[in-house]
């Protein structure tokens, strides 16, 4: 198995043009959800020859069915879910089948409830598709978890509507278990309302956690439910366009069908791409799980060294680590949005703010743990000296609004 890349030197990072390093200078990109380490061998292979192969026209039907068959396999191999193939269908990315889903097969009127903190287009896209966006801040279990407030699901469900959950979860990092899911589907199925499950993280789940399909928990949740899940994040082909959609129900497959021209954008090189991935990348993807998730225990030991002040669990799933740092010296006069700026001023590290995750994360930072790890140890050395060093304030930010308890 060939390595993982573990080029560590900024400017060559830098050098190479991804959207997280670019506009760096002397920073370490920790924001976007990219992946410094590379992609399956396999996967570069297939793309190379597809290019030899003159293969860059409009995307051929035995590649569409092709790539749809090799996301069903995976489904079935990795997580032991029997869905159909013919029940699989393109779109470019993972946001254009929540933008399809919401349009053409929620009712007009319906409200998405939203589980925050969020992935931050899910926070305010949807409001410009004409839909109202209902925040339901997650809560925190007796073992620390973030989990979702049922509650507060079924309160926001009163008038029916769509929950986005996405799991594992952007930026928590949780793995929802199958009894967490399954109380999710009763409410949801009470309701009468549907679910759009972004599983865009499933290969991304860590030792000890299995990473459990909604559609999969009951039939009740494969009527109600669409989800949408891609290879871009486990092998690092986003800017490939090819994500998956699975729908398990014959009214929304027949709806879903009716819309035409709903793979338009899905590109050929992306379909090659998300085959290789699942039909030969699995032994790589778990070679990746387990760097990832030394990531996540090397960040989670610094900072109980050197700043134990900032809150964090290593992710059960993804490559997302979810900083709080309510409890930290940032300056308390910071707005809204402004904490990620300040510390990327203070450290060096660029992060994600988490206001922008909806108003439960404000007071965090999500920060990608894709890198190599010296440049993890590095982040996480720069970040406690600037809580600690002279920028920082000597007040805590205190919770700015509703987070994570
Ligand atoms: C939870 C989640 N959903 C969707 C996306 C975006 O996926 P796509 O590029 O397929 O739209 C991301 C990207 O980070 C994500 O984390």
């Amino acid at each position: 198995m060939a390595p993982l890349d573990l080029t560590d030197d900024p400017t060559v990072l830098r050098a190479r043009g991804s959207l997280k390093w670019t506009g760096t200078r002397g920073e370490i990109a920790a924001w976007v959800a990219e992946s410094d380490l590379g992609t399956a061998p396999m996967v570069t292979a297939a793309l190379h020859d597809a290019v030899d192969r003159g293969l860059t026209g409009y995307l051929p039907p035995y590649e569409r069915s092709g790539a749809a068959r090799s996301c069903a396999d995976w489904q079935c191999r990795r997580y032991g879910w029997d869905v159909d193939a013919e029940r699989v269908r393109l779109v470019p990315d993972v946001v254009q089948a929540l933008q399809l889903t919401v349009a053409h097969l929620m009712p007009p009127d319906a409200p998405v409830v939203l589980p925050t903190p969020a992935y931050m287009p899910f926070v305010d896209l949807p409001a410009s598709w004409g839909r109202e966006v209902v925040q339901v801040p997650m809560v925190t279990d007796d073992r620390g978890r973030a989990v979702l407030d049922l509650q507060a699901v079924d309160a926001a469900l009163a008038e029916g509507g769509m929950v986005v959950l996405v799991n594992p979860h952007n930026p928590t990092g949780r793995v929802h278990t199958r009894d967490e899911l399954a109380a999710l589907a009763a409410v949801v199925e009470a309701r009468g309302a549907t679910v759009f499950a972004d599983e865009i993280h499933a290969p991304l789940v860590h030792a000890g956690h299995h990473h459990v399909p909604y559609a999969s928990v009951s039939a009740a949740a494969a009527q109600h439910s669409v989800t949408a899940t891609a290879a871009s994040k486990g092998w690092n082909v986003a800017g490939l366009k090819c994500a998956q959609v699975l729908l398990t129900s014959d009214e929304h497959l027949a709806a879903w069908d009716a819309v035409p021209h709903t793979a338009e954008g899905v590109s050929t090189l992306g379909a090659v791409a998300a085959m290789a991935a699942y039909d030969d990348g699995e032994a790589w993807l778990d070679e990746l799980l387990v760097y990832l998730g030394a990531n996540g225990r090397l960040l989670a030991e610094v900072l109980a060294a050197e700043a134990p002040e900032v809150g964090f669990r290593a992710p059960e799933g993804t490559y997302l680590a979810w900083l709080d740092l309510r409890g930290a010296a940032v300056p308390g006069d910071l707005a809204p949005g402004e904490l990620a700026r300040w510390l990327r001023r203070a450290s060096g590290v660029t992060t994600v703010d988490g206001a922008r995750c909806g108003t439960a994360g404000r007071g965090f930072v999500r920060l990608n743990l894709a890198m190599p790890a010296s440049l993890v140890e590095e982040a996480a050395h720069r970040i406690a000296a600037a809580l600690h060093g002279p920028s920082a304030a000597r007040t805590t930010a205190g919770p700015a609004g509703p987070a994570p308890r």
